[in-house]
């Protein structure tokens, strides 16, 4: 593209983002008017939304009195908490749309539909897809464990013995050995990562909140405030870190760990409105940050697809995850975007 219609593209990008954000404001502050309860801090501006969740490992009441009492003293509001039931999230597959990258390959897409390389299939394992399929020596991790009769652990202590090589990110086939039989598996590691949200006595404790970024940067909300992944690296304060700390006396069977780290958050506002519409089931449009992005262009369509986190066309011209473009912005940069990214996709 020559330069001079690059440059029209990026400010015409920008006046719609900047016009979008103001007829959100207006809008945002009619509708409030209209009703009777407007929340006591909704003076119309876009605000930071997150959807958070205790994890079912540390899902006790001091977790959920501790991470309630973190949020509000931060300044952000909570506008909802809900418990979903280990039942729920597996009947609903809710753990499974959360993880979708790594979860389509390992519970909610068959062998056939997943979208293997067949020529590093071939160069990897010395056979052709297209015969493993039709000798249905292939399958699902979900599947694997019908298949083999074993229990998600089991299937993962089997995967970590086997011949695993990596197509994609989160995106991963082993030619699995169970006892005497051998099937071509992907993603098998997810079953035991799932296995922790869906027993009977398992639950998460939903907190749907909000704040304004003037407040607090959806990148200190993160850094700061939830804390790294590894829980023990989390700054003094921070609601990770808070739990390693305390973990005995909130009532956890084990020290939290990097992946056991106690609390989930999104990592930025569309993350956020995909969380919120999987767990939650709310609506898109019923959403003050997907309204905005309806009326901003994007279709409810695209704002679905993309809720999945698929590689799409960016900026500089290669292809990339949505979320990784979006990760740790604040809802006006978050907006203008997806906006931009709507604009060449
Ligand atoms: C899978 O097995 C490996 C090796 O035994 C272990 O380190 C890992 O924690 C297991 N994963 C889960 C989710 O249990």
């Amino acid at each position: 593209m020559p330069k001079t219609s690059s440059t029209l593209l990026a400010i015409s990008v920008f006046a719609v983002a900047a016009s979008v954000a103001a007829a959100w404001k207006m809008g945002n502050f009619k509708s409030c008017a209209k009703k009777d309860t407007c929340p006591a801090d909704d003076d119309g501006e876009p605000k930071n939304s997150a959807f958070v969740f205790v994890k079912p490992h540390a899902n006790t009441e001091a977790t959920q009195n501790l991470v309630r009492n973190k949020l509000t003293q931060s300044g952000i509001s909570i506008l909802s908490e809900k418990e979903v039931s280990g039942k729920e999230i597996d009947e609903k597959k809710l753990i499974d749309q959360h993880y979708y990258a790594i979860a389509s390959k390992a519970t909610i897409l068959p062998a056939a539909e997943i979208p293997v390389p067949v020529e590093k299939f071939e160069e990897s394992f010395g056979e052709k897809w297209e015969d493993v399929l039709a000798a249905k020596k292939a399958c699902n991790a979900m599947e694997a464990c019908k298949e083999f009769g074993c229990n998600p652990n089991q299937l993962n202590e089997s995967w970590q013995k086997a011949h695993v090589v990596k197509f994609g990110g989160g995106f991963y086939c082993g030619l699995v050995s169970y006892n005497d039989k051998q099937l071509y598996v992907f993603n098998a590691f997810f079953m035991s990562m799932r296995e922790k949200f869906v027993g009977e006595k398992d639950s998460i404790h939903c907190f749907e909140v909000q704040w304004k970024p003037e407040q607090l940067s959806w990148a200190d909300f993160r850094g700061k405030l939830l804390g790294p992944t590894d829980p023990a690296d989390g700054p003094e304060g921070s609601i990770r870190k808070a739990i390693l700390d305390s973990w005995e006396e909130l009532g956890l069977k084990s020290v939290p760990n990097k992946g056991d780290n106690g609390v989930h958050a999104s990592a930025s506002p569309f993350e956020g409105l995909a969380e919120k519409t999987n767990w939650l089931g709310a609506s898109i449009a019923g959403d003050a940050f997907g309204k905005a992005l309806l009326d901003a262009g994007l279709t409810e369509d695209t704002i679905k697809a993309w809720s999945v986190d698929p590689r799409v066309k960016q900026p500089d011209g290669e292809m990339g995850s949505v979320f990784d473009a979006l990760e740790d912005t604040d809802v006006d940069e978050c907006l203008k975007k997806l906006v931009e990214l709507n604009g060449i996709n």
